[in-house]
């Protein structure tokens, strides 16, 4: 019932709204009120002045409109949401490069991409979640060359991310003098495509012990994926497309003996692509046209959603470009969702060299705000809150703004308890837990919404009845800026009823129905 109300009392804002437009561009503003408005329920009062028209919305009404239970929190607007298309979506998101140094741009897309998962899963998709690790190429030939040179298996299983990154600089390093290291990288990438065993089997235990590092770390995020791939599993796949590009007149020889497919008769695309090297091996690109052709026959999806850095956008172009004159219609559901590039991004100890350290420096920084703070209650585990706190404060600065816009990584400021960050939002969360708690138990009342009547929790009501708005911009252009930007200023408009509407000290039915709605917002935080 009472969502039954709040989708009409969401229909009826829209349209006064529209009304209201109406009558701002209208000098005679009387003779355009419908008189039908006046009578109706959701309407308290209508009246002209000073060249605007007011509307004054039912409160009590209002307020009966938003107390709705669990499972009515998701019953969407129909008319709304039944626009949107649900299917299987595959979301490939994080896909960090083994043994390469992990950047800014993977904790963006780990993030986001889960953002994605999320949003499309509670709106009834079944969504696929992907990790499409960098773990074949040129680069393990020179780790595993490296690795016989520098390597020790003791550090390995110490500290396995560090020790291979330092493997993988080192040998690096001495690449750029020494041909024989070149040579045995060469050796070494040959024997892994011929998948010699041994090769093989040191290449294994560099992935699997990646991804269980990687895998505590997404833990920590709140991060999961139902499938670990990789472009180690298109290798043989990505000679077939060559094959396939060959037979149908897509394939050309450049001068330098080079694979490539010319997409200039496609619109505004006039380059051409390589897709095999003169030596025969495929390449990034062909790898990942093996691995969409893959999955569209394994998982069927509705729609494919890849999540990387604006760096790539070219690269995706060319990607749905190429399936698309393979002929593969299905390349028109994909989607590449960029996002911009984060400055600045350092610990204390310097440069990011991998994803942990930023976590670390989340909690450690959080304990020491928490330490210095005068209100911070006794905890049992402080860490664990900072853990949290910290964690939520490094999303919502990622998910404010939009994605494609470049940010500068800050600290200090994302850190505040105060103002638009991740630390306030918890805090709200947690001060509305705290209350119910405080109140579980108590002798139960008579709800009635009527005494709750006052402009701020007014304020708070009519904000959260744009909630089913907001989901539908971010579910249309998957960009979590809107959810977040919602929350942020239902935390402060919370704030104040906070302060105005004090459950403690009030009437004991005044008391419950302030409860009551404050549970009723906890639901949304
Ligand atoms: N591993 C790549 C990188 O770190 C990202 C992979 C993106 N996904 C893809 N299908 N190409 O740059």
């Amino acid at each position: 019932m009472a969502c039954f109300f709040r989708r009409s009392i969401a229909a009826k804002v829209t349209k006064l709204k529209a009304l209201k437009m109406t009558l701002y561009a209208n000098a005679n503003l009387a003779a355009c009120l419908d008189p039908g408005l006046k009578q109706d329920s959701v309407l308290e009062d209508i009246s002209a002045g000073r060249g605007a028209i007011h509307f004054k919305v039912n409160r009590k009404l209002l307020v009966q409109v938003c107390q709705f239970s669990d499972d009515e929190r998701f019953s969407l607007n129909s008319e709304l949401f039944n626009t949107l298309k649900r299917g299987t979506t595959l979301v490939e998101y994080s896909s960090p490069n083994i043994a390469k140094k992990f950047h800014a741009g993977h904790l963006r897309s780990t993030i986001i991409g889960n953002f994605i998962a999320n949003l499309k899963q509670s709106l009834g998709h079944k969504v696929i979640r992907m990790n499409y690790l960098g773990d074949w190429g040129m680069q393990f030939g020179l780790l595993g060359a490296g690795f016989g040179q520098f390597g020790c298996q003791e550090k390995l299983k110490q500290n396995p991310l560090q020790h291979l990154f330092e493997v993988y600089v080192q040998v690096n390093k001495e690449a750029e003098h020494n041909e024989d290291i070149n040579q045995a990288a060469r050796d070494f990438f040959k024997q892994l495509e011929q998948r010699e065993s041994e090769a093989v089997s040191l290449w294994q235990q560099f992935r699997e012990i990646t991804v269980d590092e990687y895998q505590r770390v997404y833990k920590r995020l709140g991060v999961h994926f139902d499938i670990y791939s990789g472009e180690s599993f298109h290798q043989d796949q990505a000679q077939e497309v060559v094959q396939q590009l060959q037979s149908r007149g897509l394939l050309k020889t450049s001068e330098k003996g080079t694979g490539v497919v010319d997409l200039s008769p496609a619109a505004d695309m006039s380059k051409v692509y390589t897709v095999l090297r003169n030596d025969g091996t495929t390449l990034y690109i062909t790898r990942d046209l093996a691995a969409a052709i893959d999955r569209t026959e394994k998982y069927q999806f509705d729609e494919m959603i890849y999540v990387t850095d604006k760096g790539q956008a070219t690269h995706f172009q060319q990607l749905f470009q190429i399936l698309l004159l393979m002929g593969h219609s299905w390349a028109d559901r994909c989607q590449h969702v960029p996002f911009g590039l984060v400055r600045g991004m350092k610990t204390r100890s310097g440069e990011v060299v991998f994803l942990e350290d930023v976590l670390d420096e989340a909690r450690a920084r959080m304990l020491h705000n928490m330490s210095q703070s005068k209100t911070t209650k006794e905890m049992d585990d402080p860490e664990d809150t900072a853990e949290k706190v910290g964690i939520s404060a490094l999303i919502v600065q990622d998910f404010k703004g939009p994605l494609l816009s470049d940010y500068t990584f800050d600290w200090d400021r994302m850190l505040q308890a105060q103002g638009d960050t991740g630390v306030f939002l918890q805090y709200t969360h947690a001060r509305l837990c705290s209350l119910i708690r405080r109140n579980e138990g108590a002798e139960a009342a008579v709800f009635d919404p009527s005494l709750l009547l006052e402009q701020t929790s007014v304020s708070v009501l009519q904000h959260l009845l744009r909630y089913d708005e907001v989901l539908y911009q971010s579910a249309q252009d998957l960009q979590p800026k809107h959810l977040v930007n919602f929350l942020l200023k239902l935390s402060h408009l919370i704030a104040s009823a906070h302060r105005e509407l004090p459950v403690k000290g009030s009437s004991r039915d005044v008391a419950q129905v302030q409860r009551k709605t404050l549970e009723t917002w906890k639901q949304y935080i």
